[in-house]
């Protein structure tokens, strides 16, 4: 029996995902979206790619929630995204009402699936379906990290002129200007970037890191980032949907993890079938937890923007 993904959203984000998800044949894959005829269209487009490709899900479109009913995975996508000039949180007000929306549809439909909320501000958005869907903490999870971990190991590979995936780092915290590139644990294959690297380079990569999305948005001027983001996504689907126990960084639930409770933080989780198994705990550096607790401060300021 295959699995079920939905995709709430069929903008650019969603709909990439969607061509992430079949490529890979990870399930069928139901692209939602409020608007009638862009699922559909992106949908049977993107089906009839099958048998170029490869692959054999079913992919489909729909504006009826109840097509979504028992999908394994729920990919929330659906909101506004940003135009130059604006910050993430400028988004919040509107898109709290969206996701909201969105949660209380597919915890309707869907009561076991793990839901993946890519919606900005994303620290906001995923507490916000975290207190509507009334799901347990491990099955809902923010996308950022793999998001922001990737343009880390793409600017350090660049830099060292080798192979991006060879290249580890991990950025945690919040998705947003905040967030907090380790440099200490970044290696290539193992070799430190601290020995590879000086101070300065690593400060500067650090930085496009941070505004890695505003420079995109910038150069986009229509909206914001969606081929990585929604690979980022797909990336933790296909964790659960596999029970590949992947460790990803990810918005997660803190409750006492890294000194901090009661919101959801980027930091590095094991993740199978049934959603984030365990967070991987490690000892910070004191400029590290204040980076952290710079972090939990803007996450919280959204929390409390969200009125819930
Ligand atoms: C980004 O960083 C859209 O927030 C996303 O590109």
């Amino acid at each position: 029996m295959r699995k079920k993904l939905t995709i709430i959203g069929a903008g650019n984000v969603g709909a990439t995902a969607a061509h992430w998800a079949a490529s890979r044949g990870l399930a069928d894959v139901l692209l939602l979206d409020v608007v009638e005829g862009v699922p559909q269209g992106k949908a049977l487009d993107l089906s009839q790619s099958g048998p170029v490709d490869g692959f054999s899900v079913a992919v489909t479109g729909s504006n009826d929630f109840a097509d979504s009913a028992n999908s394994d995975v729920v990919i929330i996508t659906a909101g506004l995204a940003r135009k130059p000039g604006m910050s993430r949180d400028d988004l919040l007000a509107k898109n709290v009402a969206i996701v909201k929306s969105c949660a209380e549809q597919a915890a309707k439909h869907s009561p076991n699936a793990v839901l993946i909320v890519v919606t900005n501000p994303i620290d906001a958005m995923v507490y916000t379906a975290f207190k509507v869907s009334g799901f347990p903490k491990e099955r809902v999870i923010g996308m950022a990290g793999v998001l922001d971990s990737a343009r880390y190991r793409t600017f350090l590979a660049q830099a060292l002129n080798v192979a991006p995936r060879d290249v580890n780092a991990l950025v945690m915290g919040i998705h947003g200007d905040n967030m907090l590139p380790l440099v200490r644990l970044a290696n290539v294959a193992g070799v430190p970037v601290t020995d590879l690297l000086s101070a300065d380079e690593l400060a500067a990569i650090v930085k496009r890191t941070q505004h890695g999305g505003a420079e995109i948005v910038n150069h986009l001027k229509t909206g914001s980032a969606f081929y990585t983001p929604g690979l980022a996504a797909v990336e933790m689907a296909e964790a659960v949907l596999t029970d590949s126990k992947r460790v990803l960084p990810c918005a997660a639930y803190v409750e006492g993890e890294f000194g901090f409770s009661g919101c959801f933080l980027g930091v590095p989780v094991v993740i199978g079938d049934k959603g984030i198994e365990r967070i991987l705990e490690f000892s910070l550096t004191g400029d590290e937890k204040s980076a952290m607790a710079e972090s939990e401060a803007a996450v919280r300021k959204q929390m409390a923007a969200t009125g819930l």
